[in-house]
């Protein structure tokens, strides 16, 4: 039989399990494979003993409606810059590709299919560098990898943030109040723009547009009639930033400042903070992030069963392909400016602060 490890890496993500019950279901459709998943990221498999789960159809049966991954997670971990206990109990970091390489020929894995995030693709391209029979799947809540249309994950927590400002926004008009709510994205501004387009915030912010202050308060204070009735909602990315009065870049728990601000001027309406946090990472992924992570599975065996080794399955205009991961690698999928959600958000009256 034919060996294929399971990796997934990085943070968790809704969809992950479905591709994991993918890439079970339609091996399990051939005779001759066997599929292993490693536990905790590569960790499992550079363990002694080896952590490590046969994935049959009995153990994947139904777990595709479930957040989280089966397998466990963590992205902490690089096999070329690994943490290794030494004979004085400190730890240092070592590059044991070859231990990984060395347990594959040892254990009789004849390729790995490697789900996730940028920093998951960089170590995949370099074990296929070093003769590595490796497929990629993209993963992210962020969506912001370039070589794919779309990664699972970004759907659902898009909706989460989106009806987390649904409920902001009922409570910002019943008390007049100003609700700012930090969503994830510190590179990327998807998550923000969209749950600001879908959930009719009145400012969003994102790391692509660096926004004035000033330019924030006075959106705010359009939203206040002279009585003081009005209300306001905020979405922020974590990664949003502005610069101060001396021009330096204040990045970081944005919320808080701007609360500051608002403070400083007396601002009429209460103001209160939201993070949404790891809500947006967890739970059942949306039918979307399901098909998407059970195509981009079943693709990913047919690349193994096809030998196409250093690639990544993706969805690329309309089409389920497959890249060099070399295409992928320090690529990254920013909110442009010219983008046309960024002309529908302005359209409909929401405020950059640019
Ligand atoms: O998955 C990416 C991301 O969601 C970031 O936006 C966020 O900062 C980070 O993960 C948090 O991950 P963790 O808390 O697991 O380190």
């Amino acid at each position: 039989k034919q060996r294929i490890l399971i990796v997934n890496s990085g943070g968790d993500c809704p969809g992950m399990n479905a591709v994991i019950r993918a890439i079970v279901k339609r091996a399990s459709r051939e005779l001759d494979w066997e599929i292993i998943g490693s536990i905790n990221g590569f960790d499992g498999f550079l363990a002694e003993p080896l952590e490590i789960m046969p994935l049959t159809k009995d153990v994947v049966e139904g777990i595709h409606i479930y957040g989280g991954t089966i397998l466990t997670t963590n992205n902490k971990r690089n096999p070329f810059c690994y943490p290794v206990k030494q004979e004085d109990g400190t730890i240092l970091n070592e590059d044991v590709s070859d231990k990984l390489i060395y347990n594959l020929k040892v254990f009789g894995f004849d390729a790995i299919i490697h789900i996730g995030g940028n920093e998951s693709h960089k170590i995949s391209l370099k074990l296929a560098q070093k003769g590595v029979n490796i497929i990629g799947i993209p993963k992210t809540i962020n969506n912001d990898l370039a070589s794919t249309d779309y990664s699972f994950g970004f759907q659902t927590a898009a909706q989460v943030a989106t009806e987390a400002v649904d409920k902001l926004v009922t409570t910002a008009s019943s008390h007049n109040r100003v609700l700012i709510l930090e969503v994830m994205g510190r590179d990327a501004g998807w998550i923000a723009l969209h749950a600001a387009v879908a959930g009719g915030a009145d400012v969003c912010l994102i790391p692509e547009i660096p926004f004035s202050m000033d330019k924030v308060i006075e959106k705010l204070k359009s939203r206040y009639s002279a009585d003081g009735r009005g209300f306001a909602n905020i979405v922020v990315a974590e990664g949003a930033y502005f610069k101060d009065e001396k021009g330096a870049i204040v990045s970081g728990n944005i919320a808080s400042k701007i609360t500051a601000a608002l403070k400083k001027i007396n601002f009429e309406a209460d103001i209160r903070e939201t993070i949404l946090g790891h809500l947006q990472r967890g739970g059942t992924p949306n039918a979307f992030d399901r098909i998407l992570a059970t195509e981009l599975g079943v693709k990913a065996f047919e690349l193994v069963k096809e030998k196409k080794f250093g690639t990544m399955a993706i969805h690329k205009n309309s089409e389920l392909t497959h890249i060099n991961l070399t295409e992928v690698i320090d690529k990254y999928n920013k909110v442009n400016l010219s983008h046309n959600l960024i002309h529908t958000a302005k359209g409909v009256g929401i405020s950059f602060g640019d």
